[in-house]
């Protein structure tokens, strides 16, 4: 044997030895991920007992309200934490000021009632504020002049969001980026009786091609004609901006704030988890669901280990919770009695 592997100095630290058995890899492990940490997005569809599925995210389909309970249900006795909800409204109901946004009766509220009534509070619903799936333009709030103005959308996006606590949502989630609005809905939704009704603020939502999918999904794509979003969210070049956001929201009154897109922006979760003392979330976007399926359809990567290694990666970077596609079919990998993976 030649010299240097009998001296005692070669390598006195063997960092192998850390990692010899499955016992001590997971008794040293850092980071864990459960069902509890995940919340699943559920797109609602009119009708009853439909499912549509969506060309470009296979496995997710848009349900119907009652299907989408019994969904909802399942991600419950899973262990999920909360299930966040999504509308497909018909192009009938969308109009340039996106006036549905407030109908009580309107897809997002109906979904709300049903799963709040069937679950109550086994399972947190969130509910996203911006006008989006209600604009015939696809943009999240009132356009005047081919601008989307800020203020004025912020006084529809109040009312949104106490329409959809008063169907029953637990968390209110912002994401339509307009500047003040986490104070605004916070003050909104302390006047109308739901100061214990949470605000999760999409604080740091950049201007992705990520969210293609999602478009697709609830039909806001064709409303955009390739139209972008840039004047309001933010550019991906920038991480000292999303630590102002971040700021302001907190400073407004967030109780979690979001990170969104999730892989391609995971220094920005661990900068704004080191940063400060907020719990934060990511959301694994539609363009990131569809990128490890299709990978995975056509044999190039194992699906199961890369779904879970991608959501170990938003634990690792800081994010307490997860938004994802995957949460179901994760939520079942993940072992219900311990709740967690080696
Ligand atoms: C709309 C909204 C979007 C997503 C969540 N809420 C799309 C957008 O901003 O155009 C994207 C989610 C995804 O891609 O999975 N306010």
């Amino acid at each position: 044997m030649p010299d240097h592997f009998q001296s005692p100095s070669f390598p006195q630290t063997r960092m192998r030895r850390n990692r010899r058995w499955p016992w001590v890899r997971e008794m040293l492990q850092e980071t864990h991920l459960s069902a509890q940490n995940l919340i699943w997005p559920i797109f609602v569809i009119e009708g009853t007992n439909r499912r549509e599925p969506i060309s470009s995210m296979p496995g997710v389909e848009r349900l119907s309200i009652d299907l989408a309970t019994h969904a909802a249900a399942q991600a419950a006795s899973l262990g999920i934490s909360a299930i966040a909800l999504f509308p497909v409204t018909p192009a009938s109901k969308k109009s340039n000021d996106g006036a549905h946004a407030l109908d009580p009766d309107n897809l997002m509220c109906s979904a709300t009632r049903s799963i709040a009534a069937e679950l109550g509070e086994s399972i947190g619903i969130v509910c996203d504020v911006a006008l989006d799936p209600y604009t015939s333009h696809g943009h999240d709030g009132l356009l005047i002049d081919n601008y989307v103005v800020n203020d004025a959308t912020v006084e529809i996006l109040c009312k949104q969001a106490v329409v959809q606590a008063e169907a029953g949502a637990t968390i209110i989630a912002p994401s339509d980026m307009m500047d003040g609005r986490v104070g605004a809905i916070r003050k909104s939704l302390d006047q109308a009786g739901f100061s214990d009704v949470s605000i999760m603020s999409y604080s740091a939502k950049y201007a992705s091609a990520f969210y293609g999918p999602f478009r697709d999904a609830v039909g806001s794509a064709s409303s955009l004609k390739g139209g972008d979003k840039k004047t309001y969210q933010m550019n991906p070049a920038n991480s000292d901006e999303a630590m102002r956001e971040v700021a302001l929201d907190i400073q407004e009154g967030a109780d979690i704030v979001m990170v969104k897109p999730g892989m391609p922006y995971l220094d920005i979760i661990r900068r704004i988890h080191d940063t400060f003392q907020v719990p934060v979330a990511a959301y694994q976007v539609s363009g990131e669901y569809a990128m490890l399926k299709f990978a995975s359809e056509k044999g190039a990567i194992n699906e199961r280990a890369c779904i879970l290694e991608s959501l170990m990666s938003f634990r690792r970077a800081g994010a307490s919770c997860i938004l994802t596609y995957f949460a179901l079919q994760a939520a079942e990998y993940l072992c219900p009695s311990s709740g967690r993976v080696s």
